[in-house]
């Protein structure tokens, strides 16, 4: 008999979705702490403000204001908001976050003295669904960032002449909450630009055992897309690609573009 999955929006659920991406949260942060280092502008006083686009569960808004920065994250979901000023709380931090959309924050939000970091990683901006809005996006960034802050941008870039159903899987815990998480993907429509997404979720607490079904269609870059959409925002510069093993040492060149991307882009002067 085919096992039953409840659909549902996954991201209403913050704290299986934080069990899920937490682990990768150190090496996140060390690698956006030492591309500021690396890339970005000199070091003054005070503190240094960084800006999250979509910041889901918090984990990295708490993580860099743990670290001493001024923070401010928004998301689209409520219950990511609640969830992201909850934790702050009980943490004793201080950041702040709000609903707001990657598409309409710069007209909706005070953002207040410019940004040195902003940051938007594992494909969030994939959910822009046209290249205006994404353009629109980008320059809203660029507007809200210091001459010489940086963007980090971490997408996954689209084969084409991918024919296959992709799969990947993760797996996590707190307490007595398992989660089994299985993203698939469909072969990208290089037509439309979109692709297929659904997220299965195995949610084990305690006795009690939960299955949920989200499903959602991501707008898809090439590598020449993407150039050709940066290219859009001449207030950005790419400073450096690196990929997602936040690995400050390596980097690639434009021409060696095809993998899950992080983008460091630079407000030009
Ligand atoms: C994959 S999670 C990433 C969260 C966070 N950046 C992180 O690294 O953990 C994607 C987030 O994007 C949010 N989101 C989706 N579409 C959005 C939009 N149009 N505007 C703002 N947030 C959006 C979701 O609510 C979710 O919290």
């Amino acid at each position: 008999m085919a096992t039953r999955f409840t659909t549902t929006d996954w991201y209403s659920e913050p704290e299986w979705y934080d069990i899920i991406y937490e682990p990768d949260t150190p090496r996140e942060v060390e690698f956006l702490e030492r591309a500021l280092e690396v890339y970005g502008p000199p070091r003054r006083r005070g503190r240094t403000r960084a800006l999250e686009p979509a910041c889901g569960s918090g984990r990295l808004v708490a993580a860099l204001a743990r670290r001493g920065y001024a923070v401010t994250g928004f998301d689209l979901e409520p219950e990511m908001v609640a969830y992201s000023n909850r934790r702050l709380r009980a943490a004793g931090l201080r950041a702040r976050v709000v609903r707001s959309s990657l598409e309409r924050f710069g007209d909706e939000l005070r953002l207040g003295p410019p940004f040195q970091l902003a940051h938007c990683l594992v494909s969030s901006f994939k959910y822009i669904a046209s290249d205006a809005a994404a353009r629109a996006h980008l320059q809203a960034v660029a507007d809200a960032l210091a001459p010489g802050g940086l963007y980090v941008l971490g997408l996954h870039l689209t084969k084409y002449d991918e024919t296959g159903v992709q799969r990947e899987r993760w797996v996590g815990a707190r307490g007595p909450v398992h989660v089994v998480c299985n993203v698939q993907s469909w072969p990208p429509d290089p037509r439309s630009r979109t692709e297929r997404m659904r997220a299965r979720l195995r949610v084990q607490d305690g006795a009690r055992e939960r299955r949920t079904e989200t499903k959602w269609t991501w707008r898809t870059y090439s590598p020449r897309q993407m150039l050709a959409l940066l290219a859009t925002v001449p207030s950005l510069e790419i400073a450096a690609i690196h990929d997602f093993t936040y690995d400050i040492e390596q980097s690639w060149t434009i021409d060696e573009l095809d993998f899950d991307t992080l983008f460091v882009l630079r407000r030009r002067p």
